[in-house]
């Protein structure tokens, strides 16, 4: 049977306008269970997508960053054991020494690095020159990690490779030809589209204010949080947080109410 191209809507075959072989044969994908899953930055978001599609797919981890990801390394670890101890494959975890293993090995590759001066143009023409034909390359973190121009070059000359894109290197504008590419799956910057999320942002940004007109200071290292999330003790004094949402809130109610916020969902949303 011949490959089949992905098209961007299944919704548009409807009976009216498909025959049985068509359905049989269109929009037929790969079973990803035991598939490898690649993460390129494995922090909090690349983490949690790893998380995602071993427990929902039972795929195999290979990732890489620039540091050790210990508690997902520890996760992937004792969910093998559970699996395996209830008769099933385990699920295996490899930390790739160069982000080219991981291009190569990954059937599903994830990118969830920061955007800085080492990750612009992180998937340029040789790095998609090295991934498999069939792979499916997902980008959530920030456009300009991928050579959006490379990668139209790319989706057209390999019908097979297909790519998710919610962000885009001249956001919110798209290279030339990259609407029109039946392997590529775009969303406009919508990955924290849940309402959960949303409530939260602005929950954090309202703390924020409230925060400052507290004095309290800014928390000067994003990657040391661990004094905000010790379940049994008073979060430090700083912003941005939203976990002393009662601190800053119950402190000074007057001035949430004052600033239009409803102080009682502040607290609850946390
Ligand atoms: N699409 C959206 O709506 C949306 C929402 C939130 C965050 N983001 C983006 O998602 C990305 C991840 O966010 P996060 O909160 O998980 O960040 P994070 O700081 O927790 O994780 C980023 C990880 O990237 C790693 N990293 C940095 N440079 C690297 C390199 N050269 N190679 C490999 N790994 C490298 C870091 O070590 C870190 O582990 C960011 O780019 C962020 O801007 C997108």
């Amino acid at each position: 049977m011949a490959p089949t191209p992905v098209s961007p809507s299944a919704s548009s075959y409807t009976p009216a306008n498909a025959t049985i072989t068509m359905y049989c044969r269109r929009f037929v994908g790969n079973l990803l269970k035991g598939q490898t899953v690649g993460v390129i930055g494995a922090g909090r978001i690349g983490s949690a997508y790893a998380r995602m599609m071993i427990e929902g797919f039972k795929m195999n981890l290979i990732y890489y960053d620039l540091y050790q990801a210990t508690r997902l390394e520890n996760f992937v670890t004792a969910y093998g054991q559970f699996l395996k101890a209830n008769g099933e494959e385990p699920v295996t975890w490899k930390r790739a020494a160069t982000m080219e293993d991981v291009l190569r090995e990954a059937d599903v590759i994830s990118l969830h690095p920061v955007l800085d001066k080492t990750t612009y143009h992180l998937i340029n023409p040789e790095r998609l020159a090295i991934m498999k034909k069939e792979a499916v390359l997902v980008n959530a973190s920030r456009g300009p990690v991928i050579d959006e121009a490379a990668l139209v070059e790319h989706l057209k000359a390999n019908p097979m490779f297909r790519v998710g894109l919610d962000v885009f290197e001249d956001e919110p504008y798209m290279k030339p030809g990259l609407a029109d590419m039946k392997n590529a799956v775009v969303v406009p910057h919508i990955a924290s589209a849940s309402k959960w999320t949303r409530e939260g942002m602005a929950t954090l940004s309202a703390l924020n204010v409230l925060g400052k007109i507290k004095g309290y200071p800014v928390w000067g290292n994003p990657n040391q949080v661990e004094p905000f999330l010790q379940e049994n003790l008073t979060p430090p004094p700083a912003c941005p947080s939203i976990v002393n949402a009662k601190q800053i809130v119950c402190c000074r109610p007057a001035i949430g109410k004052a600033l239009g916020a409803n102080t009682d969902r502040l607290v609850s949303t946390c």
